[in-house]
């Protein structure tokens, strides 16, 4: 079997951390394996029994490998990507940076793996919000075609990085310990997050709607091809550590029984969907560590014909993030 030169920028980092226990436990074939940190303070990681310290990336560094996964930062991916692919180095970047280029695929390989391609050596991974939409609704999408969706977002504080995680677990030992709420300076958040939520995640743009609520609009129109669909979202940030739920309300082009829905979302590769009514996914469980996207929840609509509801929840450090580039790598190694 051929083995990969496999590098990881941003390695210590929440995604990093579980994108290398990935490509060990899916036994990925890895050769020389090189994790990349800012730099700014020592880091080391473990991989197959072995510990690296992980070192500042440069250019020479991250050509040597044949494989580099990105989950740092935009500005590192927009740093080295363009010129390692175009050095020919296969480059699967988990960063907002290049989603929406019209030249990058932007991949879920459940969804369009047939985008992968030898001559587009830079890929990326979609944010990891709307990805369980992306999954749990494509079969829908091709069967009866889905001309609205709304979404309301419930998103786990992991989805802000290892620094939002710590920020949550401080702030919930200091309520229960002092009573009080801590103000973090500086943190992840606009506001305290333990036993609260906002509507924020992300900055605003000029007609109120957030950086997140715009790229799971934009995203999704590109992952499934289709411009003309209408999606509204509100993005919510909750103080749970890890996994995002989405109430979403679905409206198609084409009509649809129950029955037919069912057995679509039953057949919908990457989906686990719960066919009973009174049954649900919830982030706890089958968003912690978990493969696949869960649906549950499933009834029609009362405010209009051919809508519908549905609950869906998954990881956004797995199938949101890491996963996701793991599985993009197993399919590239395949073309
Ligand atoms: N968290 C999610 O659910 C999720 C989902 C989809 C996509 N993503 C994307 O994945 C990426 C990583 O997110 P995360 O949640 O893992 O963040 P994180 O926990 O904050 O980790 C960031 C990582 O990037 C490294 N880094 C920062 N600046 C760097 C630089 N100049 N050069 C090299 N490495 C640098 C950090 O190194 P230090 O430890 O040295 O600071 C750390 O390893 C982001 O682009 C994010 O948008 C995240």
């Amino acid at each position: 079997m051929k083995l990969y030169d496999v590098a990881v920028v941003g390695a210590s980092g929440m995604v990093g951390g579980e994108l290398i226990n990935l490509l060990e436990s899916r036994r990925f074939p890895v050769n020389k394996f090189y994790p990349f940190n800012s730099g700014r303070k020592p880091a080391a990681v473990v991989f197959k029994g072995k510990t690296y310290s992980c070192r500042k990336p440069s250019f020479a560094a991250l050509k040597k490998a044949d494989i580099v996964f990105f989950v740092s930062t935009d500005e590192v991916s927009g740093k080295f990507a363009p010129r390692l692919a175009a050095a020919g180095v296969w480059c699967v970047d988990d960063s907002s940076r290049f989603r929406l280029n019209p030249a990058v695929p932007l991949v879920i390989p459940e969804v369009n793996r047939n985008e992968l391609k030898v001559s587009k050596k830079l890929i990326a991974g979609p944010n990891c919000t709307l990805t369980g939409a992306a999954v749990a609704l494509f079969g829908v999408h091709k069967k009866f075609k889905i001309k609205e969706l709304r979404l309301a977002t419930y998103q786990a504080v992991s989805g802000a990085g290892k620094g939002a995680m710590l920020q949550l677990e401080a702030e919930l030992r200091a309520r229960l310990k002092t009573g009080r709420v801590l103000e973090v300076e500086g943190g992840a958040f606009p506001h305290p997050i333990a036993f609260n939520l906002f509507p924020q995640v992300g900055g605003f743009d000029k007609n109120g709607h957030s950086v997140e609520e715009n790229k799971v609009e934009a995203e999704l129109k590109k992952i499934w091809n289709s411009p003309a669909i209408k999606i509204s979202s509100t993005a919510v940030r909750v103080p749970i550590l890890r996994g995002h739920s989405l109430s979403v309300w679905v409206k198609t082009e084409r009509p649809w029984t129950l029955a037919a829905l069912k057995n679509v979302l039953a057949k919908t590769k990457g989906l686990k969907f719960f066919a009973n009514p009174y049954k649900y996914p919830v982030p706890l469980k089958q968003g912690n560590k978990t493969f696949e996207v869960y649906a549950g929840r499933l009834r029609k609509a009362r405010t209009s014909a051919n809508e519908f509801q549905l609950w869906i929840v998954s990881d956004n450090l797995y199938k949101g993030a890491a996963l996701n580039s793991v599985q993009i790598a197993e399919r590239i190694i395949q073309i």
